[in-house]
């Protein structure tokens, strides 16, 4: 059978589910209600439902259709057969699957759905969507580089129409973990180590993937993940513990989700983690109290893929029916892949162990959520092969793709102005193990991209080229290990051209999930190639590949250029070539600090002073230091540079008054000095010298992008309230307290222009 007939037939199938459920009393009872008032519909429905069906709403399982990426993704539990879960579909067992595989698979499961099974309720298909579908987009904490919301909303919101296509209905992203640690993997995932960086993406994705109304066609829903602290982890250790204050839950670690709920995420994942003895899944204070109590939070909770049967292993339940029900009481409202709900929670609800009250509240919220993603008005709303094709990879997401990848990377340094180089006339050598091929460019969760479409570092910049013959390509290296000869053909390369391009880091396997590093270093055998090309005494780039900051040493830290690429996607290699010929300038800034060494990890620049501060240099007798190193970072949160090169003067601390319920503007004037156009990211901080809990030595609260052109001033003002200035205080409520601020007007966490200022007492 072609895939032409296949899609034809089920097509047919489609509508003629469609028309059965037409007919189908639920149908009618909730698509007459309209957005968020299914309330009696709802409750009709309930009352149809036996407790095997509404243990089956809350479950959701990785899709086992063949090829589908669940299987690859989540090893653990994948498998079993497609044919198998239309079992369950027709028995009403599952709420939906997740990371399955386009509208077809789609089209089949809810057909089963709507048509064979007795109540005939729509299924809701779920997938990772981090960083793009089909389109790839930089990941998360790339993009976060480009400090502008609404470039991380345009992304989200191409995401979500390419998904939205494929039959998917729920994003688990964003991902709003503060991640101070850069040895854990999955920084690479979120929006790095800054609250409020983290708060403005979180909300700008949320707004991109949920569109104007959940119930358009191309509309995700949002889930907030992983809920809470999982960056916290100790170590750096995927999945470890974590112990931290409930202050410290309130300042750092809450802030991006109520953001995201803020912007009207529809969903929360509970983290794996457990937070000071309690997992997160099990955790009653957590997904009740401050989710639904405090926030106000109406939607749905789901567990992390098997996080309910994992308390097992935590030592926090004792079997698999206990597990279902302290997971279940806490508030998680949708088990993921593990099957407890369905396999407990009817003998739970039997025995009394936990009331139905409970049972359909739960299930009240998923087929509410279902109404919202109007799913009971048309369950094929989203699924629709054709549009697929059509929607995918077209050419405007692309263009977005290499936008955005351009606006990711970081410059951190750029003597002599060696970039950018140019098009015509130089001989240039790309030397590296990612310097070409169909690998490590879509980055590391990427359900449904393949590197293979991508375009490379020698791609992108032989089609940039006058003369693309004068581009040599050396692998040098692998990526852990050398290779007889390598070295060698690397340095003959680098001596044969003007200058050597050096694309080495991490590979995308090095960072995300379960992939914590103890060293975040560069490989031993990619640090032994940059080192022998730099003897050469040739000029070089460094072009990192990375989903962490990692710290530099040798040959590499002292490179006259370097820049940090991450993993950029589809359009990885046009992206980078629009950079390295000069057609765009680089305007990245760092959403995470390099630290010198990987021992000084976790490393944040909104730390505390401590009582023994060492003063900016070398290190002091019994003060705050390692050994070996300073406390400054190599490279701080918040720098990068551009092909611009700007001044700070004027600072104006608008009187240096700021009265209780009043504004303080505070600025200075940016000067972009040099002969190009170019964007400065002015970024505000503040420090509260004293507070009756201790505050970081800075934190940032505004930033603002502007572009100037050649020889242009500009002044930026920032307007500073009181609410800027609060805290978690000591009986554990926002707190405001008046007195002595310092502030900057800075091009990074560790520079600028300080002032002072006063909050006076009402
Ligand atoms: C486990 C990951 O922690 C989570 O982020 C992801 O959404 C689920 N697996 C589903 O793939």
């Amino acid at each position: 059978m072609t895939d032409l007939t296949l899609t034809r037939r089920s097509t047919l199938i489609a509508a003629s589910a469609l028309i059965a459920w037409a007919r189908h009393p639920a149908r009618a009872l909730l698509a007459s209600e309209g957005e968020g008032a299914h309330g009696a519909a709802i409750d009709a429905l309930l009352a149809r439902m036996t407790v095997d069906e509404k243990a089956g709403q809350l479950t959701l399982m990785p899709a086992a259709w063949g090829g589908s990426a669940a299987s690859a993704l989540n090893p653990p539990r994948a498998g079993g057969s497609f044919d198998a879960q239309l079992v369950e579909v027709r028995g009403g067992r599952l709420t939906g699957v997740f990371n399955g595989n386009g509208a077809e698979m789609a089209q089949r499961m809810q057909t089963v759905a709507v048509r064979e099974s007795r109540l005939r309720l729509p299924l809701l298909f779920a997938a990772d969507v981090i960083h793009g579908h089909r389109t790839v987009f930089p990941v998360p904490l790339a993009e976060a580089a480009s400090f502008d919301p609404s470039l991380a909303e345009r992304t989200a919101r191409a995401a979500a129409t390419e998904a939205a296509a494929a039959g998917i209905d729920w994003t688990f992203a964003p991902m709003v973990d503060i991640a101070r640690d850069q040895r854990w993997g999955r920084g690479v995932e979120g929006a790095g180590e800054d609250v409020y960086l983290g708060r403005l993406l979180a909300a700008a994705r949320v707004r991109g993937f949920q569109g104007r109304s959940l119930a358009d066609d191309d509309a995700v829903m949002a889930c907030a993940k992983h809920f809470v602290a999982y960056g916290a982890a100790e170590g750096g250790l995927d999945y470890n513990s974590v112990d931290v204050s409930e202050r410290t839950l309130r300042d750092i670690y809450f802030p991006p989700f109520e953001a995201a709920l803020g912007a009207g995420a529809g969903s929360v994942m509970a983290s794996f983690n457990d937070v000071s003895g309690v997992p997160s899944t099990g955790n009653h204070w957590l997904m009740t109290q401050v989710l639904r109590g405090e926030w106000g939070f109406k939607g749905v909770s789901v567990s992390d893929y098997t996080g309910d049967e994992e308390m097992i292993a935590h030592g926090f339940a004792a079997d698999a029916r206990v597990a279902t029900r302290i997971a279940f009481m806490a508030g998680v409202d949708i088990s993921m892949a593990s099957g407890l709900y369905r396999d407990h929670l009817p003998g739970l609800v039997a025995a009394g162990a936990v009331p139905i009250a409970r049972l359909d509240q739960a299930v009240r919220r998923v087929l509410a959520l279902k109404a919202r993603l109007g799913l009971f008005d048309d369950p094929f709303r989203r699924i629709d092969p054709a549009r697929e094709r059509a929607r995918s990879r077209t050419p405007a997401a692309l263009a977005l793709a290499r936008e955005a990848a351009r606006r990711s990377v970081v410059m951190l340094r750029n003597e002599g102005d060696l970039l950018p180089l140019r098009a015509s006339g130089q001989r240039i050598s790309l030397i590296g193990p990612f310097a070409e091929g169909p690998h490590d460019l879509i980055g590391p969760w990427n359900v449904y991209g393949d590197d293979a479409q991508a375009v490379d570092l020698a791609t992108g910049l032989r089609a940039a080229m006058a003369d693309p013959a004068l581009l040599t390509v050396t692998h040098g290296s692998n990526v852990l290990a050398p290779f007889p000869g390598g070295i060698d053909a690397a340095v003959a390369a680098a001596r044969a051209a003007d200058v050597a391009l050096l694309a080495v880091g991490e590979a995308q396997s090095m960072s995300g999930e379960a992939q914590s590093r103890t060293a975040i270093t560069l490989p031993a055998p990619q640090q032994a190639l940059v080192e022998a090309v730099a003897a050469t005494g040739k000029p070089i780039v460094i072009l990192l590949k990375n989903g962490r900051a990692l710290a530099l040493e040798g040959a590499v830290l002292a490179a006259p250029a370097i820049l940090v690429t991450w993993f950029l996607g589809s359009e990885t290699g046009n992206a980078l070539a629009d950079l390295l010929f000069g057609r765009a300038s680089p305007s990245g800034r760092l959403p995470i600090s390099f630290p010198q060494e990987s021992g000084q990890e976790p490393f944040y620049y909104a730390h505390k002073t401590t009582g023994r501060p060492n003063p900016p240099g070398p290190p002091q007798p019994y003060k705050a230091h390692y050994q070996t190193v300073g406390n400054e970072a190599r490279f701080s949160f918040g720098h990068g540079l551009t092909y611009g090169r700007f001044a700070y003067s004027a600072l104006s601390d608008g009187g240096g008054r700021l009265v209780w319920g009043g504004r303080l503007e505070v600025g200075a004037t940016i000067t972009n000095y040099s002969g190009r156009e170019a964007d400065e990211v002015v970024q505000l901080y503040i420090h509260d010298r004293a507070a009756s809990v201790t505050q970081p030595i800075r934190r940032l609260i505004d930033f603002r992008r502007v572009r100037l052109a050649s020889g242009q001033s500009a002044p930026v003002r920032f307007t500073i309230a009181r609410a800027d200035l609060a805290f978690t205080g000591l009986a554990i409520r926002p707190t405001i307290e008046p007195g002595a601020f310092d502030f900057w007007v800075a091009p990074s966490s560790a520079d600028g222009l300080a002032g002072r200022f006063e909050l006076l007492a009402p």
